[in-house]
């Protein structure tokens, strides 16, 4: 039995591996990959390599075993997830896995954003599979604020069009760890973890946070749908991904992304890191 991680070799995966190396023997622990030269780290450190693609369910045959812990974390290419997820599950279930955890999205069934429809789809693809599930219901990174800092920070301003709205974020680390332990810990199947910051805060609360770390001052400007699409499209983004930002933010305005249930800092055992904690060490390191 070893505990598989997919995606390891991105943002989130590889800091679960990380808090799993620290914590079990290297020997139990494999990421399955679908680039063997860019897992080459892990490998140094006696993690075991699985290489499979999730649009290759061929290449997925072998990416679990019978008794496996298994983390699929959900693929970054929107629009072509469910296809790629039915292949894991399928594999999973051929496979004969003890667990499968998913990291899906805050509020689960309740999210109706563009961008939680497929991880609601996979939820049920995972429960209609009838392998031992854990969901692991992420709320929004911190870093999807602080790794955007350079234009804030270039037009004194946070731009967004979601109001009010209060966002309850948490960093990848957080996540990571709570990932780990339900990988490692017992007593976490059949459960869904709606797993977020312990405090919400507004986008205008955000501006002042990050004044206060760089001793400038920061606006919020709050902004219709559809000015913050031509802004996001004006700076580069595609069309369409710059819609899903947009849907976001008003999912934000409606509250959707502001649940604090306490699940994160329970199965971390300490507090979500806080965002000014963040936010510093993002301007640190600008
Ligand atoms: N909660 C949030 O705020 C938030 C924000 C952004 C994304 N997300 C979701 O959370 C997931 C993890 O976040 P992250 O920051 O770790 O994203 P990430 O760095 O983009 O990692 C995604 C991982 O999925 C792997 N992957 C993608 N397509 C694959 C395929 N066809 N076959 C095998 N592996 C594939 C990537 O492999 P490579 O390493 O080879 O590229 C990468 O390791 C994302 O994929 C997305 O679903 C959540």
């Amino acid at each position: 039995m070893s505990i598989v991680v997919t995606g390891a070799t991105g943002e989130l995966g590889r800091l679960v591996v990380e808090r799993l190396l620290a914590t079990v023997p290297a020997e139990s622990v494999a990421a399955v990959v679908r680039d063997k030269e860019k897992a080459a780290p892990l490998a140094a450190r006696g993690v075991e390599i699985r290489v499979a693609d999730y649009d290759s369910p061929e290449s997925l045959a072998a990416a679990f075993r019978a008794g496996d812990r298994v983390l699929l974390i959900s693929a970054n290419e929107v629009g072509r997830r469910i296809p790629q997820h039915t292949a894991v599950i399928d594999a999973a279930r051929a496979a004969g896995v003890a667990q499968l955890a998913y990291t899906g999205v805050l509020g689960g069934p309740d999210a109706d954003f563009q961008l939680a429809a497929e991880h609601k789809v996979t939820e049920q693809l995972i429960l209609d599979s009838g392998l031992p599930y854990t969901f692991l219901r992420n709320g929004w990174y911190t870093e999807n604020y602080t790794a955007n800092l350079a234009p804030v920070l270039e037009h004194g301003a946070v731009v967004a069009n979601a109001g009010e709205g209060r966002i309850a974020v948490a960093t990848r680390a957080d996540y990571a760890d709570a990932a780990a332990a339900v990988l490692t810990g017992e007593g976490h199947l059949g459960v869904a973890y709606e797993l977020s910051g312990d405090t919400a805060w507004s986008l205008a609360e955000y501006a002042a946070v990050v004044s206060e770390a760089t001793g400038r001052e920061i606006a919020y400007k709050n902004v219709p749908a559809a000015v913050h699409q031509e802004i996001l499209v004006g700076a580069g983004l595609p069309e369409p991904f710059a819609a899903i930002l947009v849907d976001v933010d008003e999912a934000i305005a409606r509250g959707l992304l502001a649940g604090t249930s306490g699940d994160l800092a329970r199965l971390i055992g300490r507090p979500a890191t806080p965002l000014a904690e963040t936010v510093a060490a993002a301007v640190a390191a600008a």
